[in-house]
């Protein structure tokens, strides 16, 4: 028995050495794996796409090469879930066909069966995409994005395309893509937003299959550094109630802090055109880090919109230094309108149900924060790090800086620079950086927006990202980094000292 036991013994440390140095990381715990992100089980993602919400289930296709860790000819890969947090991932919904690569789009529920694309009474579930073809690309067409059908008769489970695709052909615009439909009530109609190169371009249909164009937005509006991409047009509440528009443009380059990026119009929507409320006013962006782009909403009648953006960027995303799955998605966020310096605009907010994942929590009050310009000093947590959730109330508005750090030296900085009044996130030195000169060479900077004499955040941090959501989510920053090592220290150190009135920190389970 004892001998059986100690051979026992002896054969488990072999087993497990061999583990360890054999075989690779657990599937989603790699190195830099999000652990309360949505990523891709392996392989290349992007932008979200045909966010939808049917029968109790949440949707989430995205860009996908199922082939490699780089862009590719793209595909919709699809996941499933019940609370947006926790996610499926599924077979793939849409594979390249003779008319080209699946680009973005969206999915609609085509309740009435409008499309009569519906069987034996069930309601489809409608995908709208571009169809990129790259041999017209090549061949110096300029009509080689097209905007194509296919429709699922259970559910989302299966998708069949549309036998009369492409549905709108392209008029002679080289950049002609990413629908996004929704279905306008008052006119009992869908209205299609389109990126058509430097401006939106508005078609309504009454089946999804026969579009004629309504209006254009755009030309002259907004940040035009890149060509216009992945538009979203939906009704949001404003203050007392009032329904505006709201309308996402994604552009790349020419983002706030280089590369992609994704700007916003408030407005009015008649059926037929948007109108900016403030058509003067400069750009505003969704988020202002570097790692927030192409994002959509879900279309929920009932509740918050939530967005959900790609965290990545353009500049470098090809390269970052992931080995057997490449990009992640935002959390998602709630999104409501707000008014403020005479203007109104969109405020984030991570998705309420995160608290779902609070593993432990510490709260503290009065904590001060005595004055040092070092970094090293300051008031500290341990992290460990696990992800977690981070709120800070401050009164008076000193600057302060909240750094995230590992034993070798590696470093995120995130804070407020009030002689600026701006917030910023530095990532020069947050572990492996080389992988691309436009990564880490300059801080982002975000303006502060509105006079306020408290500081409001909130800070989620995954193992290779962070979100920061200031002035009750005014100013949101996503970024993400590579530290050789997890970061296992919070520190929040001001170099003219504060007093931080409420911390509260959640320690955040894995959503894997
Ligand atoms: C945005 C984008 C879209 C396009 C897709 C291709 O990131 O360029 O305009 O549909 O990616 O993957």
């Amino acid at each position: 028995m004892h001998i059986t036991g100690k051979l026992l013994a002896v054969l488990l440390a072999i087993l497990l050495e061999t583990n360890l140095q054999g075989q690779s990381p657990a599937l989603y715990h790699e190195p830099f794996r999000p652990q309360i992100h949505f990523s891709p089980k392996e392989k290349w993602i992007n932008d979200p796409n045909g966010l939808v919400f049917f029968g109790g289930t949440y949707h989430l296709f995205f860009q996908y090469y199922p082939h490699d860790i780089v862009w590719g000819p793209m595909h919709w890969g699809h996941a499933t879930s019940k609370d947006r947090l926790h996610w499926q991932q599924q077979p793939i919904a849409l594979y390249p066909d003779s008319l080209g690569y699946i680009f973005s789009g969206c999915v609609v529920v085509d309740s009435n069966n409008t499309s009569g694309l519906g069987r034996d009474g069930k309601i489809p579930l409608v995908a709208v995409f571009t169809q990129h073809d790259p041999a017209g690309e090549k061949n110096g067409s300029n009509r080689f994005q097209n905007q194509s059908l296919a429709y699922s008769p259970d559910s989302g489970v299966t998708w069949i395309k549309y036998q009369g695709n492409p549905v709108l052909k392209n008029p002679g615009i080289t950049d002609f893509r990413d629908p996004n439909v929704f279905w306008y009530l008052p006119a009992k109609k869908w209205v299609m937003s389109l990126a058509t190169k430097d401006r939106i371009t508005f078609y309504s249909s009454t089946d999804l299959k026969d579009w004629k164009k309504e209006s254009e937005f755009g030309q002259d509006a907004g940040a035009h550094g890149g060509v216009w991409e992945c538009p979203n047009l939906f009704p949001i509440a404003g203050p007392g109630g009032k329904l505006y528009w709201a309308l996402l443009v994604s552009t790349n380059p020419g983002g706030p802090n280089g590369g992609s990026g994704t700007q916003y119009f408030i407005g009015e929507f008649d059926g037929h055109s948007f109108h900016p409320s403030d058509p003067k006013s400069t750009t505003k962006w969704l988020d202002y880090g570097p790692d927030d782009y192409a994002g959509i909403t879900w279309d929920n009648p009932h509740g918050r919109r939530i967005f959900i953006g790609w965290m990545s960027n353009w500049l470098y995303a090809n390269q970052v230094p992931t080995k057997t799955w490449r990009n992640a998605m935002t959390l998602p966020r709630a999104l409501a309108l707000r008014r403020t310096e005479g203007s109104l605009w969109l405020v984030s907010e991570p998705i309420g149900n995160l608290d779902h994942l609070r593993k432990t929590a510490i709260d503290r009050s009065n904590i001060r924060v005595k004055a040092s310009p070092e970094l090293s000093a300051g008031y500290t947590l341990h992290t460990e790090g696990k992800p977690y959730r981070l709120h800070l109330a401050m009164t008076g508005d000193s600057s302060f800086s909240i750094v995230l750090s590992n034993s070798r030296g590696e470093q995120v900085v995130v804070g407020y620079d009030k002689d600026n009044h701006r917030y910023y996130i530095d990532r020069s030195h947050s572990g492996v950086t080389d992988f691309n000169t436009a990564f880490a060479t300059r801080p982002s900077f975000a303006p502060r927006i509105g006079a306020y004499k408290k500081v409001l955040l909130t800070l989620v941090v995954d193992v290779s990202s962070l979100e920061l959501f200031a002035d009750g989510g005014l100013t949101v920053m996503s970024a993400i980094f590579f530290p050789e090592h997890p970061f296992t220290d919070l520190r929040i150190v001001s170099p003219r000292g504060t007093t931080i009135d409420n911390l509260s920190y959640w320690e955040l389970r894995s959503i894997w």
